[in-house]
């Protein structure tokens, strides 16, 4: 039996005064029935139960363990001779439909501030693809290649599920079949007052939610029942992917062939890196520690470490994170049941608009003010037994879109696209014009449908050469 609307709220507001979050309850005394009910829902996001040890974290954040103990991880690279075989077995898992594609796109986009769901973002050089039509178009050409379905699962939030959704519908599912493609929201959590620790209100009859990070994925996966819905459908694992990466290989047979190699891999957790391109990159590394593997973030690294060279004058914490994973269905089965203990909570501190009641309105604040928790989905490599790093190549597969300008911008991720596509085109024969930097010179666009790989352009209608400043667009 559910309780009614008003017991539901009257629950929540029995826990506020236990959690000494008396404030939520001046609030709800202020709001009429609507706004009751607005309130209650948005405080279902809370978590009661760990309320105090999340406080507690806030008070006196877990400070990063020191350096001593952690190693490089081990790795391999692509250029190893079990790369054929690893692609035998990852076509193998394609044709038999038991891969899909997992995408998160719940994040806010905060640094980009695009107004929309990031992969509604144009992306591409010459034609402005947005970013879920690109992966879209990696999806079909895989479809296509293995003849079977590539299913693919799109975690949301709350704040931008219905444009997602809506987005999808009005360009036709890009093509797919749009029975293939499953949207779920992920979980939110409150923002608390950096300074108080209390829960922070962002209207008179609602909390301040942000979504809880790309790894409440797992957490979510199981609630909507996109995990029961995968397992029914024979999907055996899921090549993870961000949403802000233009040349992400979300349909790799080589990755995914080793990620199914039982001889090196427990099918857990793989993942793609590259080498960091210098001491100030703001990437997460792969480090090997007593516990296992884990991914240490660049605030966590510290400079010395940042900045260590090798023997050989190379930095030494060089793995960087690209966010290419490949899970196995039941692994993520186990860390979502394994409930909210598994992973920790990261701490950011933000700028959040406040609701001030003695004013009657919202504020924006001027510096950060509130601290925000995520989780991420790599915390759960301590629980995996033998996973598989993969060093790939940044040139060819890692052109993020995450910053207004300069560094992971659009314009840095376009050169790049350009870039690679240029090289696969000269080293198909056709003249690119280049600048004295050694630049292209050149507007050039090849969609994934024609090509995801430099072999893919063999047999593809090519021009002698592109006049300098001219176009090619391979659509
Ligand atoms: P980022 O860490 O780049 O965050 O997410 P973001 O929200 O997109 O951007 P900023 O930091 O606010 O500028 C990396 C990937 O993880 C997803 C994002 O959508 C992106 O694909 N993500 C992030 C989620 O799905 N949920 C989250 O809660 C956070």
């Amino acid at each position: 039996m559910t309780d009614s609307p008003a017991d539901h709220l009257a629950t929540h507001l029995e826990r506020a005064r236990a959690c000494d979050q008396l404030h939520l309850i001046e609030a709800a005394d202020a709001l009429d029935h609507d706004g009751r009910l607005t309130l209650s829902r948005s405080l279902d996001a809370v978590p009661w139960d760990d309320l105090d040890s999340l406080r507690g974290l806030i008070a006196a954040p877990v400070i990063a363990e020191s350096s001593s103990n952690v190693q490089p991880p081990h790795s391999i690279s692509a250029d190893e001779a079990s790369v054929s075989e690893a692609r035998e077995r990852g076509e193998a898992l394609l044709s038999r439909g038991a891969v899909a594609v997992f995408t998160v796109a719940g994040g806010q986009g905060t640094r980009l501030g695009w107004n929309g769901p990031k992969g509604t973002f144009p992306a591409t050089p010459i034609t402005g693809k947005p970013l879920f039509a690109l992966l879209a178009e990696r999806i079909s050409a895989a479809e296509g290649r293995y003849g079977a379905p590539v299913r693919w699962y799109i975690m949301t939030s709350i704040e931008n599920d219905a444009q997602t959704r809506a987005f999808f519908r009005d360009n036709r599912f890009f093509g797919l079949d749009r029975s293939q493609v499953q949207f779920f929201p992920q979980g939110m959590m409150p923002a608390f007052d950096a300074a108080s620790g209390q829960l922070l209100l962002a209207g008179p009859d609602r909390l301040a939610l942000s979504p809880d990070g790309h790894g409440g994925s797992y957490g979510a996966m199981l609630r909507s029942g996109a995990l029961e819905h995968m397992e029914r459908r024979g999907v055996a694992l899921v090549s993870y992917v961000q949403i802000d990466n233009p040349l992400v290989r979300a349909v790799d047979p080589v990755f995914l062939g080793l990620h199914a190699d039982e001889t090196q891999s427990s099918g857990e957790f793989s993942s793609k890196f590259v080498g960091r391109a210098h001491a100030g990159e703001k990437v997460g590394v792969f480090v090997e520690t007593p516990e296992g593997m884990l991914v240490r973030e660049y605030s966590d690294l510290g400079e010395a470490m940042a900045s260590e060279v090798d023997g050989a004058g190379q930095l030494r914490w060089r793995a960087a994170n690209i966010a290419v994973h490949a899970l196995g269905v039941p692994f993520i089965r186990r860390i979502a049941e394994g409930g909210t203990s598994l992973l920790p909570w990261h701490l950011a501190h933000k700028r959040v608009s406040v609701w001030c009641p003695k004013q009657k309105m919202t504020i924006k604040p001027e510096a950060p003010n509130a601290i925000k928790l995520e989780r991420f989905v790599f915390d759960a490599l301590p629980w995996v037994s033998k996973p598989v790093l993969l060093e790939v190549q940044r040139e060819e597969e890692f052109a993020p879109i995450k910053n207004v300008a300069g560094e992971d911008s659009a314009e840095s991720s376009a050169k790049m696209q350009t870039s690679l596509h240029g090289d696969w085109l000269e080293s198909a024969g056709v003249r690119v014009p280049r600048n004295s930097a050694g630049g292209i010179d050149a507007h050039i666009e090849i969609s994934p449908k024609i090509a995801q790989w430099r072999e893919d352009l063999d047999g593809v209608g090519l021009p002698d050469a592109i006049e300098p400043g001219g176009e090619l667009l391979l659509n």
